[in-house]
């Protein structure tokens, strides 16, 4: 359509985002906006933000003042995302230039909030927080990713973890109908793709709708649609984590061998505190049934050191359990206090150097785990979906289906395109990738 409307778009923060942000653009582009790929070029420019941690928020604000003075050229600026559901109508206050306000359980209602902005209203709000049941599906999915479908299955979070600002951005927790899930995996196929990933705030907390499947039985069924060769999902609670997904991920070849099951802390007391409702050795039973799984499904985690009140043996329990689970990667942050979250009153006692170097610790001891579990592949011939080339290195870049990355070499004169699968055979090794040739 040539309307001569145009729209630029910044994404922060996690795949959910990412994804949310495709079914924006796809949206905005059915209502006759074009993309551009430079803030100048644009009429409308949207923030699509993250407010996990405290870094994550400052930096929408610090992109918002480095171009407002193009506010004074008639562009028109939105925030959506996890900072526009937090800090709802103060962002009016805070950057006066801001039209259009809307936290992700709005979304739906975008085509009217676009209506209104083109009408000439000046400060327009979706916010409907935890009070919609509804998800946002639409068929106007712009996809960006050129290897890696994206298809949410549940949105929200009801889990209220102590440290936690989710279910205060993305709302009650509401399930997809996996007839649904299954028809949109269809349609992704019939577009080229081979991966798919499922997203969710707590995938595996996922219950159907219509009560025909329940989430192993969905990654089963997805795991069968033909042309479908690799299923990822992300990411896992514990507390929901049943017995049934190791097993599909046993009877199903193309489920990828690779879990990410968060545990924050490795000590019982801290997890208390984190209202994560499990104990360590609770969470540690889940890991022995995944250890225990015919193949060798990779192990990956999040863990949040300075928690109020955690006390060098709780840090040390958390380093212990890296010991005992060896990790195949881990995701460490500080903690960072958050507006509305229960931990906000318990006092934040650890200062920002000894949770820098707690985190340095918990790192440092990783690397170790992980210089050991990656050159166990040392030799090994794997099947690899490339994602990429990297020029500098004359190297190809993927990912095995435990999601590691491999750079390989390739004889060949043309460079394998991304999403296609290659088997590589492991030359070298590193603590956080693989190393090889095409074979
Ligand atoms: N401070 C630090 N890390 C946090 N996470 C979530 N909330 C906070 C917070 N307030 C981490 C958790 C979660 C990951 C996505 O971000 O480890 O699993
Ligand atoms: Fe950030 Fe969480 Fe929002 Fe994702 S859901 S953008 S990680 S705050």
């Amino acid at each position: 359509m040539a309307t001569g409307k145009t729209f630029y778009i910044e994404t922060f923060g996690c795949q959910m985002n990412a994804h949310d942000s495709e079914k924006v653009i796809g949206t905005l582009e059915q209502q006759g906006y074009a993309q551009v790929q430079v803030e100048e070029d644009a009429d409308l420019l949207l923030y699509n933000t993250c407010s996990i941690r405290d870094k994550a928020e400052q930096k929408v604000f610090n992109r918002l003042n480095d171009y407002k003075k193009l506010h004074k050229l008639g562009k028109r600026f939105a925030v959506i995302g996890c900072v526009a559901q937090q800090e709802g109508e103060k962002i009016f206050e805070r950057a006066p230039y801001v039209s259009l306000v809307a936290g992700s359980a709005s979304y739906r209602k975008l085509p009217e909030m676009l209506a209104r902005l083109e009408a000439g209203e000046t400060r327009i709000t979706g916010l409907d927080d935890r009070q919609t049941d509804l998800t946002f599906e639409t068929e106007f999915t712009s996809r960006q990713n050129p290897y890696r479908g994206y298809i949410t299955i549940i949105e929200g979070c009801d889990k209220f973890c102590a440290y936690c600002v989710v279910p205060y951005t993305r709302g009650k927790e509401r399930s997809r109908g996996s007839d649904s899930v299954l028809e949109e995996a269809r349609r992704i196929v019939d577009l080229g793709y081979t991966e798919i990933q499922l997203l969710g705030q707590n995938v595996n907390s996922f219950r159907d709708p219509q009560g025909k499947r329940s989430f192993a039985e969905l990654l089963a069924a997805l795991g069968e649609i033909p042309g479908i060769r690799r299923v990822r999902f992300t990411t896992s609670h514990p507390r929901d984590f049943t017995r049934d997904i190791v097993e599909v991920i046993d009877a199903v070849p193309t489920l990828c061998d690779h879990v990410h099951l968060p545990v924050q802390s490795g000590s019982s007391r801290i997890l208390r505190m984190m209202a994560r409702e499990y104990t360590r050795e609770w969470y540690l039973e889940r890991i022995s049934w995944i250890k225990a799984a015919k193949r060798n499904i990779a192990l990956t985690t999040d863990i949040i050191v300075g928690f109020p009140g955690e006390t060098p043996n709780d840090f040390e329990q958390t380093v212990d359990l890296l010991n005992e689970v060896q990790y195949d990667a881990v995701f460490g942050f500080k903690y960072s206090p958050r507006p509305n979250t229960p931990a906000l009153v318990m006092i934040d006692s650890i200062s920002d150097v000894e949770k820098s170097t707690r985190l340095q610790v918990l790192l440092d001891r990783q690397r170790e785990i992980q210089r050991v579990n990656y050159d166990k592949h040392l030799g090994e011939i794997m099947e690899v979906m490339v994602e990429g080339t990297n020029p500098g290195r004359g190297q190809i870049t993927g990912r095995s289906s435990q999601n590691k990355p491999v750079n390989f070499t390739w004889g060949g004169p043309i460079a394998p395109a991304p999403g296609s699968y290659h088997r590589v055979r492991v030359t070298k090794t590193f603590p956080n990738s693989l190393v090889g040739e095409a074979v």
